[in-house]
């Protein structure tokens, strides 16, 4: 194209300036506009703390599916299987030793360790993280066999507690005319007591459940699961009382008919087989309070054949 027909096409100067300008200019607004956004992005996602997904709640869907039961993805997202043992390195065994409490300090813990009632609890919650805490401490109890026949169903919160025991209450009405007077009249009376004096004051229930063939291929004497299960609740109890929270284990004595039925562990997600222990009620308490324990001396207690 020559120079002649290129200006007849663009026309005169005055149009080439001004068709550059509006070029500058839409390219300045591009810039202008992008850069910006991209600045702004970056600025916000630098000031929003990133999102921890190891607590995400369940999946919508999963909770619905059986919103009274714990879903424990919402605690431990993937599970594994963790192991202490001799394959360890030299190092972690010197770390271990450096954070070993000494003799004294276990011990305190130990004897400071108290049972404190729900009504004693000020309605505070309870951290995730502390309720994870509470359960990693159970889940290295000793076990025969390797069963860890401990189960643990975590009842989180004023309304998920009410309708556990709304269940409960549910449970003994359906009943009323198998079940003597003297039993519902005694379920009733307990039952206003918990809703009149605690039930707003907990932030957990945690229903205590042993698990009678935990493992396929191994069926170990009843009594030593329960032990198991025992075990796992003192481990949990000593770690409360080392984050300074309120734990009482309630052996559900006032609902053992329930306890004790099908239907019950049916609706925790258990098997007949499998046997309910109770239920810890968990909390925060006025940490000015004190508690005191007591127990008679230990020698009274043991027998001693020695050389
Ligand atoms: C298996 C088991 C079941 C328990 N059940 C109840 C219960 O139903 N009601 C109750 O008041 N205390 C119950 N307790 C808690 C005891 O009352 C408590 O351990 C005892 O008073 C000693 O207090 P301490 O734990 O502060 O040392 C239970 C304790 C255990 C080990």
């Amino acid at each position: 194209m020559g120079k002649a027909s290129l200006q007849a096409w663009m026309g005169s100067d005055l149009t080439v300036l001004s068709t550059v300008a509006v070029a500058l200019l839409m390219m300045l607004f591009v810039i202008v506009k992008f850069g910006l956004r991209s600045s702004r992005s970056s600025r916000s996602s630098r000031s929003r703390p990133k999102p921890d997904y190891r607590h995400r709640p369940a999946p919508r869907r999963a909770r619905k599916k059986s919103s009274h039961l714990f879903q424990a993805d919402r605690f431990f997202e993937e599970p594994e299987e963790r192991r202490l043992d001799d394959d360890q390195d030299d190092d972690d065994d010197e770390d271990f030793d450096d954070f070993l409490p000494d003799p004294e300090s276990t011990l305190e813990l130990i004897r400071h360790r108290r049972t404190i009632s729900a009504k004693d609890c000020n309605g505070r919650t309870v951290a995730e993280d502390e309720i994870r805490m509470l359960l990693e401490a159970a889940n290295w109890a000793p076990t025969h066999g390797q069963t860890e026949p401990w189960r643990f169903v975590v009842i989180q919160g004023p309304g998920s507690i009410t309708d556990y025991l709304v269940y409960l209450d549910r449970w003994y009405r359906d009943r009323a005319d198998q079940l003597p007077e003297s039993t519902m009249q005694k379920f009733q009376k307990k039952l206003g007591s918990c809703l009149d004096t605690w039930v707003d004051k907990v932030s957990h229930l945690l229903v205590i459940v042993m698990k009678r063939q935990a493992k396929p291929d191994k069926l170990m004497p009843e009594w030593e699961e329960m032990c198991a299960v025992a075990m796992a609740v003192q481990n949990l109890h000593l770690m409360a009382t080392s984050l300074g929270l309120a734990v009482f284990w309630s052996s559900h004595t006032w609902c053992q008919d329930a306890r004790e039925s099908s239907d019950f562990k049916a609706y925790l997600g258990f098997a007949p087989e499998d046997k309910v222990m109770g239920c810890l009620t968990i909390g925060r308490y006025d940490r000015s309070k004190t508690f005191r324990g007591s127990r008679t001396p230990m020698f009274n207690k043991v027998a001693l054949r020695a050389d």
